[in-house]
């Protein structure tokens, strides 16, 4: 990848005919106290990229030695097909996503970003080493986040973390259903919330 200017110079052309609503750049802002406990210099998974506006914080405040970043993004299509604003009302191409994902995780030559364009969990079978933290933020259906968590489970090194979004005790919340996953899946009792709430985030650490 070529210089931060080009980068950039890229990134600004992208995000002017798909433009990030100002909402969502407040919300991430919000969302950043969840990366604080990470540990500078592990190994990372971020599952559910988007844009990679999140991935390009993580890099910033969680500074991993390597970061891995799954992505259905053109498995699913050549557009989202939801999102309303958020994906520029259906026309934000998914292949624009993921280009924008490689720019701007490539601002920081210092992670190792790894790429991997598939479905989660089965595109786990990728990665080949233990993880010391992932943040997960696709499908916030039930079965699918339970399946994830028990995926990374077994991928997490002793004493790493889960994190993830949309953390809704609210039963009336859309996002209800993944914050039951979350729920259910830390009573199981080998994971315990370090915090849970605000901007929507939650933090598990293993516990056993
Ligand atoms: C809410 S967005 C992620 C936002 C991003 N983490 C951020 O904070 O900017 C959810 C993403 O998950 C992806 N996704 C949904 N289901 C997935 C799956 N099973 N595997 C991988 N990615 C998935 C979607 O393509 C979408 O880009």
């Amino acid at each position: 990848m070529s210089d931060a200017a080009t980068i950039t110079e890229e990134l600004r052309r992208t995000e002017a005919l798909y433009p990030i609503p100002a909402w969502d750049e407040e919300r991430r802002k919000k969302r950043l106290w969840v990366l604080r406990p990470i540990k500078p210099g592990g190994v990372g998974l971020e599952a559910g990229v988007f844009r990679g506006c999140f991935s390009q914080y993580i890099c910033e405040i969680a500074q991993p030695r390597k970061l891995y970043l799954f992505d259905t993004w053109r498995l699913s299509g050549e557009t989202f097909g939801w999102g309303r604003e958020y994906t520029c009302f259906g026309k934000l191409e998914t292949a624009v996503a993921r280009r924008e994902t490689e720019l701007r995780v490539s601002l920081f030559p210092d992670v190792d970003s790894v790429i991997i364009e598939g479905f989660s969990p089965a595109c786990a079978d990728q990665i080949e080493e233990a993880l010391d933290w992932a943040y997960l933020d696709t499908t916030h259906q039930y079965r699918e986040t339970l399946l994830e968590l028990e995926h990374l489970e077994q991928m997490i090194a002793p004493g790493g973390l889960i994190l993830g979004d949309d953390w809704a005790p609210d039963p009336n919340s859309p996002h209800h259903i993944a914050y039951r996953a979350v729920h259910d899946f830390v009573g199981r009792g080998h994971w315990e919330t370090i915090k849970a709430g605000p901007g929507h985030q939650w933090a598990l650490r293993r516990s056993a």
